[in-house]
Formats: C-alpha cells, sequence, structure tokens
C-alpha cells in the first residue's frame, strides 16, 4: 500500500510538445519542426570559458544568487536594455524555468488567479497547477494575439494575483503593441497585481523598434518580475542558465525559495555567462529572421492563413479550415506527412499549429515541402 501522491502533481500531464516529439522521432524519417532548441552550438569562446573555470578549480560553492562578477555584468548588459537593477536585485538561476517557479511560488497562495494571454508556452499553466494557483486563459485569437483591454478587464477577480507578459511570443512570434501594454500596466495600478514579464526572447527580435514592459513603466517596479535566459540567444539550452530581475523588496523574498530549492547555479559556468553576454549574436538573429521571412512566404503560398511573426522562432498557422482538432492534424502529418509541428491545444489554443524554424535552413525547406504536399492530399 502506499498513500496518494500530491495531487497537483498527480493531475499533471507531461509536456505535450514533448510528447509530440517523441512520436516524430518513432516515426522513420520524421523531420522534427517542433522544439524551440537553437541548431548552433553554444560559441566556443563561451564553452573554452567553462573549460578554463573548471581548470582553474573553480568547483566550490558560489554565492547563492550567482557571484558578483556576474550580477555587475547583468545588471551592465540590462542597463543597456534600459531595464535599471541593480546585482543585489538580480538571481542567476537554472534557466528561465526555475525563475518561473520561484516568480509564482512567491506570489501564490492557494486558490489565487494568474491571467495568462493565451496562446501561451505550457510550463505556465503547470506551475500555477503545482503552486495551487488558478490558471485564468485569456483568449487572444480574436484580437490579433493582443490584449484587448475590455477581456482583461472583465477578468480580473478579487482573487487576481499576476498577469504573464511573453514579448516576443511563444508560440504565436508575436510582440506586444503599446495598448496592450498600456492596459497591463493600468490595471496593475489600480489593484497592486504582478507582471510576470518572461522576456526569453526579448533578443530575437527582427525588425520594429522593440521595448520591453518594464522601461515603458519603471513606476510599477514593485509589481514587475522580470525572466530572462540564456538559453535562446547564445544557443546555452543545455547549460540551463536564466536570471530573475525584481525590485529588492521583491528579490529578498524570492531568494529563499532558490536558496532552498537549489542553492545555486554551477560555479564553474559563471564566467562563461559573462562571455555570452559580451557575445556578439547579430549572426544567429540574422539567420532567424531570414527564415522567419522564407516560412512566412511559404505558409502564405500554403494558403495557411498567419501572423508574420515579430520574434522569437516560432510560426503560428491557422489551421481550422481543415475540420480538425490541431491533435489530429498533428498526428496526421506525422504518421502520413513524415513531418511533424506542435497542436495549438499544447498552448492553450485550438485550431492552429506551431512551427519551430530555428532548426537548420535544409531541414526547414524540406519540413515546409512536406507539409505542402501533405495539404495539397487533404
Ligand atoms: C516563453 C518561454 N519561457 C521560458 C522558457 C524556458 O527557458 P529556459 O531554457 O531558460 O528554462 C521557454 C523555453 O522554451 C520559453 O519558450
Amino acid at each position: 500500500m502506499r498513500l496518494p501522491l500530491n495531487s497537483a502533481v498527480n493531475n499533471l500531464q507531461l509536456s505535450g510538445i514533448r510528447q509530440f516529439t517523441n512520436l516524430a522521432k518513432q516515426t522513420e524519417g520524421c523531420i522534427l519542426l517542433t522544439l524551440g532548441e537553437p541548431e548552433f552550438d553554444t560559441p566556443q569562446h563561451i564553452c573554452e570559458a567553462a573549460i578554463q573555470s573548471l581548470q582553474a578549480g573553480d568547483t566550490h560553492y558560489p554565492p547563492n544568487n550567482g557571484q558578483e562578477y556576474l550580477l555587475q555584468a547583468l545588471s551592465a548588459y540590462e542597463k543597456k536594455n534600459s531595464l535599471f537593477y541593480e546585482p543585489e536585485e538580480i538571481i542567476v538561476t537554472c534557466g528561465a524555468t526555475e525563475a518561473l517557479f520561484m516568480a509564482f511560488m512567491g506570489i501564490l497562495e492557494q486558490g489565487d488567479e494568474v491571467i495568462i494571454p493565451t496562446p501561451a508556452f505550457g510550463l505556465y499553466e503547470s506551475i500555477i497547477t503545482l503552486c495551487r494557483g488558478v490558471y485564468r486563459s485569456l483568449d487572444t485569437r480574436q484580437s490579433q494575439f493582443q490584449i484587448d483591454s475590455e477581456q482583461l478587464r472583465g477578468m480580473v477577480t478579487p482573487k487576481t494575483k499576476a498577469i504573464v507578459l511573453t514579448s516576443p511570443n511563444n508560440p504565436t512570434g508575436c510582440v506586444y503593441n503599446k495598448q496592450s501594454f498600456d492596459i497591463v500596466a493600468e490595471i496593475s495600478e489600480k489593484t497592486g497585481i504582478y507582471i510576470i514579464c518572461d522576456d526569453v526572447y526579448s533578443q530575437l527580435v527582427y525588425d520594429d523598434q522593440f521595448t520591453r514592459f518594464v522601461s515603458s513603466y519603471p513606476h510599477l517596479r514593485e509589481n514587475i518580475i522580470v525572466v530572462n535566459s540564456f538559453s535562446k540567444p547564445y544557443a546555452m539550452t543545455g547549460w540551463r542558465l536564466g536570471w530573475l530581475m525584481a525590485d529588492k523588496s521583491v528579490k529578498q523574498q524570492l531568494q529563499k525559495i532558490h536558496q532552498y530549492n537549489v542553492v545555486s547555479v554551477n560555479s564553474f559556468v559563471q564566467e562563461a555567462c559573462v562571455k555570452a553576454l559580451d557575445t556578439d549574436v547579430s549572426f544567429m538573429r540574422s539567420t532567424y529572421s531570414r527564415r522567419r521571412d522564407f516560412v512566412y512566404q511559404r505558409l502564405c503560398e500554403m494558403g495557411l492563413e498567419v501572423n508574420y511573426p515579430k520574434g522569437a522562432f516560432y510560426a503560428f498557422p491557422n489551421i481550422q479550415k481543415f475540420g480538425m482538432s490541431s491533435e489530429e492534424f498533428c498526428t496526421r502529418l506525422i504518421e502520413e506527412g513524415k513531418v511533424a509541428l506542435v497542436p495549438g491545444s499544447c498552448f492553450g489554443a485550438q485550431g492552429y499549429v506551431r512551427l519551430s524554424y530555428c532548426c537548420a535552413d535544409k531541414i526547414l525547406e524540406e519540413g515546409l515541402q512536406r507539409l505542402e504536399k501533405f495539404l495539397s492530399n487533404l
């Protein structure tokens, strides 16, 4: 006999993205356009810095929130993006994933509501569930994936504790406009709710002037928690490194969660992180930008309705006209078309599929050709 596990854990599903990726991997010859995993390897000089740190014996417990030199480098780096956080307002984390966990755990009491503009990265719902909060989806499908002010106002209740802003967005590639930001700021100002800014794609923006939320509303600083990551811009997904920034009054509480959960990130990667922050990643950005245009053009040629992505490395075409659920569409696409996309349902949005274009050009070209053939046979 054994007593039940925590029901919040029991009720969680494994990541849908991983499930479809696994199905694709078991299908011989299938091309994967599922993961947000850059095809690039981490630039060599970043790897060398970690090797040197190891060789120099940098293998002891580092300070909980990160080495002072890294916190200073992060503070200086974010200052260049008009985000003003002192080193003592930053925590180096195990990816943005841990930073998000810390943010939700630090904010939520049982039953507190979090508004998530949807489609959204599935991780938020899972963490909110684990923290015994309530996930409330704000459907942005009818408003070009922007936040509609009346809709948002109508969702705020006395239980609302936070809203998440992901810009550029996973899975849509959209960037929030000023109206979307303004309404969130207005509500936060009135009610005191927290705004969790998931800025992991903020370095991957391809055209217009791009503004991060916190730089436009510095008076809301106490309400804002910024989450960022080394994963995507520096092709460092496997290093599991990110950072959290918050007003000192908030950060000082949140750091307890980090301390008791992971103690700190690895010691010998921290010099390498400084090197990463100094790395010019414009070649990766221009590669993604070129692919973005290619993917958009190809999807339009196939007759798919799709928003022109402004950042990240995803396109999110509408597949409603084929009269299938997004899961059925993706399962058939894997089995019949030998190419894998992720169903919109994994992001809380039926009727769409996510295509990731951070893979090599040849794979992308072949994958799109297969998609076109599959669609023409439907
Ligand atoms: C929007 C968003 N936030 C956070 C993460 C997690 O990033 P990390 O690798 O830093 O944990 C991802 C990863 O795909 C993401 O797409």
